[in-house]
């Protein structure tokens, strides 16, 4: 059996340049993995099957059994296995959870059914699952570009403590394409907030929160309107210009300046009734073979 953790993310910028010919977005944006994990266990079996403890996840069309699906039809593996989902990540709350379970289910079965594949094959299968797939075939901090397919390792030398504030509408189906159809061309900025970010990380090895920024910020409230209460709670403790969405939302997050901050203030929130976290940002894990 293997075992593996599936980290989620946050975009610690994401700016649109453009709306692309094919309907999706050109992207450019520094994501980053977090603390905060699914286990993901593999064992073989003749069939593809996956029991998952968020039972409304246990579904056909679940990405992790499309990654499985796909993964035989471009190897023409003929067996299965039978995968374990422990959720622990707030699902459709804009962390990439999904889209993670997604990538290190393409990691695990690749080894699992010893099919040698290489990290452009594996990249190019996860961008057929999903924007954001592709991504966590890397993790840590990355530079991604195009629609999400392009990724770029970076380096972050001082991990940053954040704090996630989850609030209790998660899950909204359609949410993310809903987002990107409340774009207009005024949204639109040509890289200038990536290129601030990675001067920093280049100088100094981090990214100020003064640097970070995500354009749904500005469509927050258009898009969930009971937001406003989530985003006030979190700016009271965080301070103004330092809360945005994780992603497309609605978990929102703010960086402190370490882990004492960021656990007093988590406290704090969790003792007014929010569902709040304290998480460092984590580094990408040592090169494996897929
Ligand atoms: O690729 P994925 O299925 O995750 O994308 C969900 C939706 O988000 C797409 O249908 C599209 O509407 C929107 N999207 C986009 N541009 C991107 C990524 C996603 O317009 N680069």
């Amino acid at each position: 059996m293997l075992k593996y953790s599936s980290p989620a993310k946050v975009n610690l910028v994401l700016e649109i340049l453009e709306r692309r010919p094919d309907g999706y977005h050109e992207l450019k944006s520094i994501v980053q993995t977090i603390g905060l994990y699914d286990t993901l266990y593999f064992e073989p079996a003749a069939d593809v099957s996956l029991d998952c403890t968020q039972p409304v996840l246990n579904t056909p069309d679940n990405l992790m059994l499309r990654a499985a699906r796909l993964l035989k039809e471009y190897s023409g593996y003929s067996g299965g296995a039978k995968i374990h989902l422990e959720k622990h990540i707030p699902w459709g709350a804009g962390l990439g959870g999904g889209s993670s379970n997604a990538a290190t289910t393409l990691l695990a079965l690749s080894r699992l059914w010893g099919l040698n594949l290489s990290t452009s094959e594996v990249t190019a299968l996860a961008a057929k699952l999903g924007s954001d797939v592709p991504f966590f075939i890397h993790g840590g901090t990355a530079l991604v570009e195009g629609r999400g397919e392009r990724v770029t390792p970076l380096r972050l030398l001082k991990p940053l403590w954040l704090v996630l504030l989850v609030p209790p509408f998660t899950g909204i189906p359609g949410k993310t394409r809903r987002l990107y159809s409340l774009i207009r061309p005024d949204h639109y900025t040509k890289g200038e907030f990536v290129s601030r970010a990675l001067e920093s990380l280049q100088k100094h090895g981090e990214i100020a929160p003064s640097l970070m920024f995500n354009i749904f910020d500005s469509l927050a409230l258009h898009a969930f309107p009971e937001i406003e209460h989530y985003w006030r709670a979190l700016k009271e403790e965080a301070g103004p210009g330092n809360v945005h969405l994780a992603g497309s939302g609605p978990t929102l997050f703010t960086a402190t300046e370490g882990r004492h901050q960021a656990e007093r203030l988590a406290t704090r929130l969790s003792e007014k009734g929010f569902e709040a976290f304290a998480t460092p940002t984590v580094p990408a894990p040592e090169p494996q073979a897929p």
